[in-house]
């Protein structure tokens, strides 16, 4: 099969590689309480950046929101002189609330998302009966990538690739030379992401992982999150297409797509849902923005009983 957008992605590498093309500057900042890892990348000629799946703190218990995750990329960003120009997120999380909209405000940069987000606000929007004032056509977004769109940060040249099965949205950010694939895959001692929530597909996410691994062998790939490994008791974020095809626990060279379906539709049975699911899904489907203020000024999350 003819992949024209993954063939693409891997002649920018190249290109990167080679020295044809200006290669990106990578800072990645790990929230510990969700297992986040945020990413600022950053052409270090014109110093434009991106900032790739931010998170705010929220405590559950009180319903506080707190900046002091993302205050760290923004006092990274302007202690380098950075001037952002995207908020990228590749995918809607469910277990971190995205930092975006306060990262945009005190940094700027246009916010966006999978195109597939659309599927994720109409299921999710049924789920919470978030009511006719919650749009779901992604306007929360300056943009909706879909498969292939290309980007740019400052001379440094970007493709968006879809790669559902986690979500229906999921995308990964081929960035000069490197990859941000979100949820897609974890280090090569984890594994893989679930596949259950509503819209996910095991079957997808097998050929969206696949599908990052016929990139080059050398390409750097950067995880959205990290929960240590047995034998390993240090977050790590940062792996190779080859590493992950040599050793990943759950979809290394071998693995056939029927053994994966059944190993991760097994294993997702077993798994309880993310601390923050409620909130995380509730303000992530609106763009990182709290639902609208009740008349009395105030913004609730909803938990719906018995349905998740
Ligand atoms: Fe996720």
């Amino acid at each position: 099969m003819s992949d024209a957008n993954l063939a693409a992605a891997t002649a920018q590498i190249e290109a990167v590689r080679r020295g044809d093309k200006p290669a990106p500057m990578i800072r990645s900042f790990f929230d510990e309480p969700t297992n986040t890892a945020t990413h600022v990348v950053h052409d270090p000629a014109t110093l434009e950046a991106a900032v790739i799946d931010s998170v705010l703190d929220y405590e559950a218990a009180s319903g506080r929101t707190s900046h002091s995750t993302a205050q760290q990329v923004v006092d990274y960003a302007r202690g380098h002189g950075l001037n952002v120009v995207w908020q990228l997120e590749t995918h809607a999380h469910a277990d971190h609330l995205s930092a975006a909209p306060w990262l945009q405000e005190q940094l700027g940069g246009k916010l966006a998302i999978g195109a597939g987000i659309v599927v994720v606000q109409d299921v999710f929007g049924k789920i919470f009966n978030a009511g006719t004032a919650f749009q779901r056509d992604g306007s929360q977004f300056d943009r909706l990538f879909n498969d292939g769109d290309r980007f740019s940060i400052g001379g440094i040249e970007a493709i968006a690739l879809h790669v559902p099965g986690h979500t229906p949205a999921d995308m990964a950010y081929v960035i000069g030379d490197v990859a941000f694939v979100g949820d897609t895959m974890f280090m090569p001692d984890y594994g893989t992401a679930r596949a259950d929530f509503p819209g996910g597909d095991a079957r997808e996410l097998y050929r969206s992982i696949r599908r990052l691994l016929s990139l080059p062998r050398e390409t750097k790939l950067f995880l959205c999150h990290d929960y240590k490994a047995p034998g390993r008791d240090y977050y790590a974020w940062e792996t190779t297409v080859g590493a992950e095809r040599d050793g990943n626990l759950h979809v290394h060279d071998g693995v056939s797509e029927n053994d994966f379906v059944a190993m991760r539709t097994s294993r997702d049975a077993t798994l309880s849902l993310p601390k923050l699911i409620m909130p995380s899904v509730q303000v992530n489907m609106r763009g990182g923005h709290l639902p609208e203020a009740e008349d009395n000024g105030v913004q609730y999350i909803k938990i719906p009983v018995n349905r998740l």
